[in-house]
């Protein structure tokens, strides 16, 4: 069986707009997917993530991960990275340009990629409790809450763990 990381490689799709072009993320892919978790995560929406991510991290990430992501032109305009462990792909990070949010862009990239993982395997991912949209946008797409750290993040709040588990 191919690994999420193949099989995203293979399934390339246009949805959507012909202007719209989703592909898997490559490490040339660093600089604009660091420019978005940092535009993303400017403290505007007030949500930390676990921690700073410098650019190499970024790029360590794409390289030992699997992403894959949206464009428009040649614009990301959100992208999802997954860390595969076994059967478990663990989210490492994941975001909308806001220029853009709210558009339904994660609804169908997140939607396309759940439905690359096979039989038996699970996504895993943490958020901040206080991140409404995105808890919606997990248990829009079939993730339920499976745990909690509390105090997790730097600014006291607890980290909600959800799971979303292959059925086909
Ligand atoms: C969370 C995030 C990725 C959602 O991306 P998005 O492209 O705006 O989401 P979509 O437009 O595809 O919306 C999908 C669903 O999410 C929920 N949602 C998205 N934005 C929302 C908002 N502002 N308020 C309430 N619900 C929202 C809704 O349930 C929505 O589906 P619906 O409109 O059909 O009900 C985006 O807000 C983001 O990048 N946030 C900053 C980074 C972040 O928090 N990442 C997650 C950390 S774990």
């Amino acid at each position: 069986m191919k690994s999420l990381k193949e099989n995203i490689k293979f399934a390339a799709t246009s949805p959507r707009a012909k202007r719209l072009k989703r592909r898997s993320l490559a490490v040339h892919d660093g600089p604009e997917v660091h420019a978005l978790l940092e535009k993303a995560y400017d403290g505007t929406y007030g949500y930390p993530i676990g921690g700073m991510w410098s650019l190499e991290s970024v790029v360590s990430e794409i390289e030992k991960g699997c992403g894959w992501a949206l464009f428009r032109g040649n614009g990301l305009l959100a992208f999802v990275l997954l860390r595969e462990i076994g059967l478990v792909w663990d989210t490492t990070f994941l975001a909308t340009d806001p220029n853009f949010q709210g558009q339904g862009y994660m609804r169908d990239l997140f939607g396309f990629v759940l439905q690359q993982v096979p039989s038996g395997g699970a996504v895993w991912l943490e958020v901040h409790e206080g991140n409404l949209p995105a808890h919606r946008l997990y248990r829009r797409l079939g993730f339920r809450r499976v745990g909690m750290r509390p105090q997790y993040y730097r600014d006291g709040g607890a980290a909600i763990l959800f799971e979303w588990v292959a059925r086909k």
